[in-house]
C-alpha cells in the first residue's frame, strides 16, 4: 500500500517520493490540470508499471514532465523556433508539445514512435519533484484506462493505490481538465488534443492557423489515445445540444424507465422532472473545467442509470470540454 503525504506548505519534504521515482516506483502527484501516475522516463522497467497499473494500450504514448525548457531540449533531437517561442510563453503551465525525440528516450514511453511529448507542469509540488527526482518523469493521468482522471486523491482507482510507492496529495487541481497536446512535429502545428490553453491563443502566440486533429489517415495513427472513448464515467452519458427542452429530451429518450437521473444543465435552475437530479453547471469554461470531473466522480459514485448532459456553446473557447463531454458519451 503507498505511503501518503499530504502538502500544505511552501516547500514540502518530497525525498520519499523522489527517490521512489528514481529506483523505478510509482508515485501519484499533483498537477494544476489533473492527477499523474508518474515514473523514471528514462527507466524502461519503471514506465512499464504505468502502463500495468492502468490497463493502458502499449501503443499510447506518455507525456515526459520535465523541470525546464533545459531539461526538454535534451530529449528532443530538434527544437525548433516554435517550441522555444511557446515554451518562454507558457511553461510552466497546461501545455504539451509533441516534438521528435532523442536516443535516450526510451520506446515503452512514446509506444516506438519517433516522438515525445513534453510538458513542464504549472504545480509547485509537481516541479519540485521532477527537479528533486533529477530525472524527467513520464505521467499519464492517475485513472484506470478510458476511465474519468481524478483532480482529487479521493478519485484515485484502488488499483492505482495499490499501484503507487507514494500518494501525494496536493487537494483539488485547479484546472480540471487535461493540458492541451501541441504536435510542433506537424506542418502547420496540430491540435491532438483541446486543453487548458485555447488553440485561439496558440495560434496568435505562433502568428499561423493550427490544424485542428491529428493528420488524416495516417497509419500508425498519431496519438492513438486522442481517437478512443475516453474521460468517461461508469454510467452512460448523454448529450443534448445547449438550449433544447428538457422535457422534450426526456420523452424522446423515455428516461422515465430510468429510476435515477443526472442533468447536467448550464442554464436552468429547475428540475425539468422531480426525479430527476438536477445539476447547474458554470457557464463560464474555465469554472466548468475545474468542477467537471468532480461532479462526474460524485454522480458515479452514487450509480446514476444515465447521466444527461446540455452540452455547452459550439465556440472556441469551449473546445476542452466539449471534446471531453463528446469523448465521455462514446459507448
Ligand atoms: O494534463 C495532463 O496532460 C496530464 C497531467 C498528469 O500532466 N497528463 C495526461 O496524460 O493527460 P495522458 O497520458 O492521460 O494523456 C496524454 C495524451 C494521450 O492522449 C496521448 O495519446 C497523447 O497525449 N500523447 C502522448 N505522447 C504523444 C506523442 N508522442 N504524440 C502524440 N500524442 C501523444
Ligand atoms: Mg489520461
Amino acid at each position: 500500500m503507498a505511503n501518503r503525504i499530504t502538502v500544505d506548505g511552501t516547500t514540502p519534504d518530497l525525498d520519499g517520493p523522489a527517490e521512489a521515482i528514481r529506483s523505478g516506483q510509482l508515485v501519484v502527484f499533483p498537477t494544476e490540470t489533473v492527477y499523474g501516475l508518474g515514473a523514471n522516463a528514462l527507466d524502461s522497467a519503471a514506465v512499464q508499471r504505468i502502463f500495468q497499473a492502468k490497463g493502458r494500450p502499449a501503443s499510447n504514448p506518455l507525456i515526459v514532465h520535465v523541470a525546464d525548457i533545459d531539461q526538454a531540449r535534451r530529449l528532443a533531437v530538434h527544437w525548433p523556433e516554435t517550441a522555444q517561442l511557446l515554451t518562454e510563453r507558457f511553461w510552466p503551465g497546461p501545455l504539451t508539445i509533441v516534438l521528435r525525440k532523442s536516443s535516450c528516450v526510451p520506446d515503452a514511453v512514446t509506444a516506438e514512435g519517433a516522438t515525445v511529448a513534453l510538458r513542464c507542469p504549472g504545480h509547485s509540488v509537481a516541479l519540485q519533484l521532477v527537479r528533486e527526482s533529477g530525472v524527467p518523469i513520464a505521467a499519464p493521468s492517475a485513472n484506470l484506462s478510458g476511465y474519468l482522471s481524478p483532480t482529487q486523491v479521493a478519485h484515485l482507482a484502488p488499483e492505482i493505490v495499490a499501484a503507487a510507492a507514494w500518494i501525494v496529495d496536493g487537494g483539488p487541481c485547479h484546472g480540471g481538465i487535461e493540458s492541451t497536446v501541441l504536435d510542433l512535429d506537424s506542418h502547420p502545428p496540430a491540435i491532438l488534443r483541446h486543453g487548458l490553453i485555447g488553440s485561439k491563443v496558440l495560434a496568435e502566440a505562433l502568428g499561423i492557423d493550427l490544424q485542428h486533429g491529428p493528420p488524416r489517415n495516417e497509419d500508425p495513427p498519431r496519438s492513438p489515445g486522442l481517437l478512443l472513448r475516453h474521460y468517461a464515467p461508469s454510467c452512460p452519458v448523454a448529450l443534448v445540444e445547449s438550449g433544447t427542452d428538457p422535457d422534450a429530451v426526456l420523452d424522446r429518450m423515455s428516461l422515465h424507465r430510468y429510476s435515477k437521473v443526472a442533468y447536467l444543465m448550464v442554464h436552468r435552475a429547475e428540475a425539468p422532472q422531480p426525479a430527476i437530479r438536477l445539476v447547474a453547471m458554470p457557464d463560464n469554461p474555465e469554472l466548468y473545467a475545474r468542477v467537471l470531473y468532480d461532479t462526474l466522480h460524485q454522480i458515479d459514485a452514487e450509480r446514476f442509470d444515465v447521466i444527461v448532459v446540455e452540452m455547452p456553446p459550439d465556440t472556441s473557447e469551449w473546445n476542452a470540454i466539449r471534446d471531453r463531454l463528446q469523448r465521455a458519451s462514446i459507448r
